[in-house]
């Protein structure tokens, strides 16, 4: 059996407080909802637990606050078997928390307040800096300062250690600081931002991952939903069609996406593989509610992929 892969996480940690209902309440009006689930989300620490889930060590670096959710959020990641170490809680800051609405439709809109997030600084970086060199891969999002981000990056880079980027949640950012990474992926939303340009058909998606590219971004792996994703490089552009499953809530699928992903990859699969095996990561998960608890084991997604990738 070959020494699984080393992940690092750089990121964000957030409680997920998630309201199921008919109706989104209009101003000054109160609304009854018909389920409430809290879980444990945040991009960062969902791809920590996605990574973790597909077989890899990992180790997240990130800030917590010095309220109830902090140490629950740090014994959730060693729960799991999490290298929690440099998981540090921020005193006098809130955790970071995410209420989350879900629709009938499984449609969610979120609201994340970062707390404690936004005290990740290059300084923690640095006191990780022994565990990070160790990594075969370091996975960093938005939901933490992008000055940690860019630092991550040029750390990264530095020690020859490979890095993807997702630009999650959508907002501006400096491309020549983000072109060190080997991987940036974004979705739809996260591409239009950062692009200035619609991303509503292929053509637009292929458009916008080829600006990218010429800005000096290395690889694009632009996410479409159901449609999949469209995999972008010098040598021209792919899509990899996703799998159709009956999805019941969709929130952290982009995060299963990526976490698998840097574990398939740094296992050395062909990346488009590697690709096609995170779509179906991604798909099983919008199979069950929440954010981290719809994640599937290694076990469990090999037997799906048995299934799923005989079809392909
Ligand atoms: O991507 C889903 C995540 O976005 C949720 O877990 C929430 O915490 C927000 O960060």
């Amino acid at each position: 059996m070959p020494k699984p892969p080393f992940i690092a996480v750089v990121g964000s940690a957030n409680v997920d407080l998630t309201t199921f209902h008919d109706l989104f309440p209009r101003p000054g009006e109160t609304v009854f909802g018909k389920k409430f689930d809290l879980g444990f989300g945040g991009k960062g620490a969902n791809q920590a637990v996605a990574a973790r889930l597909s077989g890899a060590s990992v180790a997240m670096v990130a800030k917590v606050g010095s309220d109830l959710f902090g140490p629950a959020t740090i014994r959730n990641f060693e729960s799991q078997g999490i290298d929690a170490s440099h998981v540090r809680i921020a005193e006098g800051v809130s955790s970071g928390v995410a209420p989350i609405f879900v629709d009938p439709n499984g449609q969610n809109r979120i609201i994340v307040v970062k707390g404690a997030n936004d005290a990740l600084s290059p300084e923690d970086v640095d006191a990780a800096a022994p565990l990070l060199l160790k990594a075969d891969t370091i996975v960093m999002q938005f939901e933490i300062p992008l000055r940690t981000v860019y630092y991550t990056l040029r750390f990264a880079e530095s020690k020859g250690i490979r890095s993807i980027v997702n630009p999650a949640p959508a907002q501006q950012a400096d491309l020549e600081q983000l072109s060190s990474a080997d991987y940036f992926i974004p979705n739809e939303t996260e591409a239009e931002l950062i692009a200035r340009m619609p991303v509503h058909s292929l053509e637009d998606a292929s458009k916008c991952a080829n600006y990218l590219l010429r800005r000096g971004i290395k690889r694009v792996v632009l996410t479409l939903g159901e449609r999949g994703c469209l995999l972008a490089g010098p040598e021209g552009t792919e899509l990899i069609p996703a799998f159709k499953v009956a999805a019941v809530d969709t929130s952290g699928a982009g995060d299963a996406f990526i976490g698998s992903f840097a574990v398939f990859l740094s296992e050395g699969l062909p990346e488009k593989e590697a690709l096609t095996r995170a779509n179906l990561y991604a798909a099983l998960s919008t199979t069950k509610v929440g954010t981290q608890k719809s994640f599937v084991n290694r076990a469990d997604f090999e037997q799906e992929w048995q299934i799923h990738s005989t079809r392909l």
